[in-house]
């Protein structure tokens, strides 16, 4: 080494000293770690018990039957899965204007809560709550005669459905609807039914318009039939509209909140997660961030575990406490490998 490089280092920028075994780079990268407890996994659940569909967009990622269900969760509980966000997809049963089957007593969600809760007693459940997947419409709130949303009676709706999700047994209820006032409305219904302290609501907070969600509408069935979602889903570059969501439904009394999609959006995760610390964060890495990230790795662009825990340590770095990922299995399976010794 020579004198002048010696004379010339700053003891301070020597960054090397610091990162030269994989434990003192944990030790950097702790806030970012993924465990089971960071970790939420969306699931399908279709009227056919004993079926299971694969879903084409999303390879890897498949509907349920009830039955079928139960066999595919059972060893993903025993590698530490933690908690699940539930989906329902109908093909037998009608869909109308005002989603009469979200939650009539031959939904798929409202049959299987209890099942799920009585197999998985320490799996904690949140449910979508939404009216796309049982619309005739496909749109997400009930619509006027002139084919707008009408707010008031939507939101009513979407608190009735809510109330049965939670009476069958849902620990958390998600509203992705983006109709405005559904928080204080969700909340109102819990309250008059004496279910204040054993349910919880998960804010689909901002949620954005996005071109991400292609493959889930295939997986829902729930692509609105005519128009697009841009009156109640926020403008992708509404940074500030994604702020005031933000503070609507803490107001209204969310005690989760959500960013979605991610990848596009992280700027939004660190402002909501620097103004309300105090909150547990949600992220939703939504279908075609998924479909995207298994296509780069099968065309070789990168190997999918280096990449992907990559990915979802940096969605922890930006604020996040909880991601919601179809990945979740195969991150199950990464971490119990690693504390194999
Ligand atoms: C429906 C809903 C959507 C998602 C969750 N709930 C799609 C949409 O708003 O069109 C997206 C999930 C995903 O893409 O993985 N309200
Ligand atoms: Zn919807």
């Amino acid at each position: 080494m020579s004198e002048a490089y010696k004379k010339m280092v700053q003891k301070k920028h020597i960054l090397h000293s610091s990162i030269f075994n994989q434990t003192m780079r944990d030790w950097h990268s702790l806030k970012t770690e993924i465990t089971p407890k960071n970790l939420m996994y969306p699931v399908f659940i279709i009227e056919a018990e004993n079926e299971l569909q694969e879903i084409p967009s999303m390879p890897g990622v498949a509907r349920y039957g009830i039955n079928k269900l139960k066999e595919y969760l059972t060893p993903l509980v025993q590698k530490g899965l933690t908690s699940v966000l539930v989906f329902g997809v109908i093909s037998s049963l009608s869909k109308d204007e005002s989603a009469t089957n979200a939650d009539s007593p031959n939904n798929p969600v409202v049959q299987a809560l209890p099942l799920l809760r009585k197999w998985f007693p320490n799996l904690t459940i949140a449910c979508d709550v939404c009216l796309c997947p049982y619309s005739s419409h496909g749109h997400c709130g009930i619509l006027t005669d002139k084919g707008h949303i009408d707010n008031a009676r939507s939101i009513k709706r979407i608190a009735e459905i809510s109330l049965a999700y939670a009476k069958a047994g849902a620990h958390i209820i998600a509203p992705s609807d983006m109709m405005d006032g559904r928080i204080g409305a969700i909340k109102s219904i819990l309250i008059e039914n004496d279910l204040q302290n054993t349910v919880s609501v998960l804010s689909y907070t901002c949620k954005f318009a996005s071109s991400f969600y292609g493959p889930f509408r295939d997986a829902a069935k729930s692509a609105p039939a005519s128009g697009d979602r841009k009156c109640y889903q926020l403008p992708p570059g509404g940074a500030g509209v994604a702020l005031r969501a933000a503070e609507r439904d803490v107001e209204e009394g969310a005690d989760f909140l959500m960013v979605k999609p991610i990848m596009a959006y992280m700027d939004i995760l660190k402002q909501v997660k620097d103004k309300y610390p105090e909150y547990p964060m949600f992220v939703y890495q939504v279908s075609g961030e998924y479909s995207m990230i298994y296509g780069a790795a099968q065309k070789g662009v990168f190997d999918l575990k280096t990449a992907l825990m990559e990915i979802l340590g940096s969605y922890r770095r930006a604020g996040a406490d909880v991601i919601i990922t179809y990945y979740t299995p195969l991150v199950l399976d990464w971490i119990a490998l690693k504390h194999k010794l």
